[in-house]
């Protein structure tokens, strides 16, 4: 593998960025917009600086995209860099079969930041453990899309002045939709309470719910306060709600919020998804529309309403000349705010930047396992990048061993596509020690063993694998050996 230049920085995720880096890309950005604005078009870049003169960005997309790619490419553009692009496989070398760990691999050498669009949950992160240059996750399947979140964060931050405390309902396909899974992880850091509002079957995917209520302290609270019990088991229709402190993934509980008042609050922006029929094989579902009629509700009087976009036919056109509908400001936004990412990731700034990681990511906040494919338990995602089968041979069964509350229990999360694995499958596993060759039931051995001896072990999905491997189980081992 291509080891990354210790000065490079990946963002594959919205949390690859602390609450305050992403201040700082928004002061940048700010800057970009008062100095290079266009005096005639409100929040638009109509003028260039020259402070990327020297780089090249590379966009490299494997999926269609109109404002990701074309936004980037104006910002680097308007930066005074030049672009190289990669805008269809079918005319790439992945028409050919090449992998996308080959792929980037030669990009690193051609240009000096790349930003990348893919089918495959996963992939950005893929991509960024081959790259030598600084990788943006421009979407990756149904995972994450972190740039759209600051985009859309910033429209929030120029409406609300501030973006603590907001109650931000999100409507559509949850399921589907990378952008509300990325904004509902930076709603909950900033205290934000969420409404879901989704269509039939489009809940929010069961891993991003539990680490909103798990990791980033969102508690389920009914919207009619009889139902409190069942909300917190999540079989009524209720909110999330993080307690306005701002936390980057703390561990700590944060005071309680005030839930009446909470309820109370009007709606500070209603954040609208097309429903995302390429991740889904039943092509025609029911869709909620939302109109001037939905948002006619006293709730939504000051709303703002968003949409990441391209939109079909779940928002009326009839409402875009609404005081509140700020999508396409949404969509302007992205050059300066890619601007300010793309230049402080090329350390362009002197008195601003993001951290700087050996290997490019922040240390996670658990343990890695990690074994090559083909040893032991891999991702249950289909649609994960290690399950391509162009790729697999460039990725590794690894997993995030997150700690539950009783620190007996833990669940593994793969470290591409950050899915859990599902409990039920879970339940069966065994835990080998490579050393010891014995194998012990479930996945305690995991929380026993320091975060640089778990390279010692592999998980099978039950004791026949582990048995097939060559271990024994550890108690059989110790009764013939007494
Ligand atoms: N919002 C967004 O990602 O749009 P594109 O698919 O056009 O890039």
């Amino acid at each position: 593998m291509t080891k990354a230049q210790p000065s490079t920085r990946h963002i594959i995720s919205i949390n690859d960025l602390s609450n305050k880096e992403i201040e700082t890309i928004f002061e940048v950005a700010q800057g970009f917009l008062q100095e290079l604005a266009d005096r005639n078009v409100p929040n638009r870049i109509g003028r260039s600086t020259n402070l990327a003169s020297k780089f090249i960005l590379a966009s490299l997309f494997y999926e269609p995209s109109t404002r990701t790619r074309l936004s980037f490419e104006s910002a680097m553009l308007r930066l005074g860099g030049a672009n190289i692009t990669s805008a269809d496989p079918a005319v790439s070398s992945a028409a050919k079969g090449e992998s996308l760990a080959d792929t980037i691999r030669v990009i690193s050498n051609y240009a000096d930041i790349v930003v990348i669009r893919h089918p495959r949950d996963g992939a950005a992160r893929l991509a960024a453990e081959y790259s030598q240059i600084p990788v943006i996750n421009g979407g990756d399947g149904s995972h994450e899309h972190p740039t759209q979140t600051l985009c859309d964060l910033f429209t929030l931050r120029a409406k609300n002045k501030n973006l603590r405390h907001m109650k931000v309902a999100i409507a559509g396909d949850l399921k589907g939709s990378r952008t509300i899974h990325s904004f509902v992880y930076a709603l909950a850091r900033f205290g934000a309470t969420i409404e879901p509002l989704p269509a039939p079957g489009m809940e929010l995917p069961a891993h991003v719910d539990r680490r909103l209520r798990e990791e980033f302290h969102s508690r389920m609270v009914s919207k009619s306060p009889e139902q409190a019990e069942a909300a917190d088991n999540g079989t009524i229709d209720a909110l999330y709600v993080t307690a306005d402190q701002p936390h980057q993934l703390s561990l700590y509980a944060e005071p309680e919020a005030d839930y009446g008042l909470v309820l109370q609050k009007k709606i500070d922006a209603v954040y609208v998804t097309r429903f995302q029929k390429e991740r889904w094989t039943e092509k025609e579902q029911p869709y909620p529309k939302i109109d001037a009629k939905f948002l006619g509700e006293p709730k939504f009087s000051e709303a703002s309403v968003m949409h990441p976009l391209p939109r079909v036919n779940e928002l009326d056109a009839s409402f875009d000349s609404d005081r509140r509908a700020v999508y396409f400001q949404q969509a302007a936004y992205g050059v300066p705010v890619r601007m300010a990412l793309i230049s402080l990731l090329l350390h362009l700034h002197q008195n601003k930047s993001l951290h700087q990681f050996p290997g490019g990511f922040a240390k996670p906040d658990h343990p890695i396992y990690a074994q090559p494919i083909g040893t032991g338990v891999q991702c249950g995602n289909a649609n994960c990048i290690v399950n391509d089968p162009a790729e697999r041979q460039y990725a590794a069964n690894k997993f995030y061993v997150v700690e539950g509350p009783s620190r007996t229990h833990c669940k593994l999360r793969c470290a591409y596509c950050e899915t859990d694995v599902s409990e039920e499958a879970a339940a069966h596993f065994v835990v080998a020690d490579t050393a010891r060759r014995t194998f012990s039931p479930g996945l305690e051995a995991l929380l026993r063993t320091p975060a640089d001896k778990l390279k010692h072990l592999v998980i099978y999905c039950g004791g026949a694998e582990a048995i097939a491997a060559g271990f024994q189980l550890r108690e059989t081992k110790k009764a013939h050996a007494s």
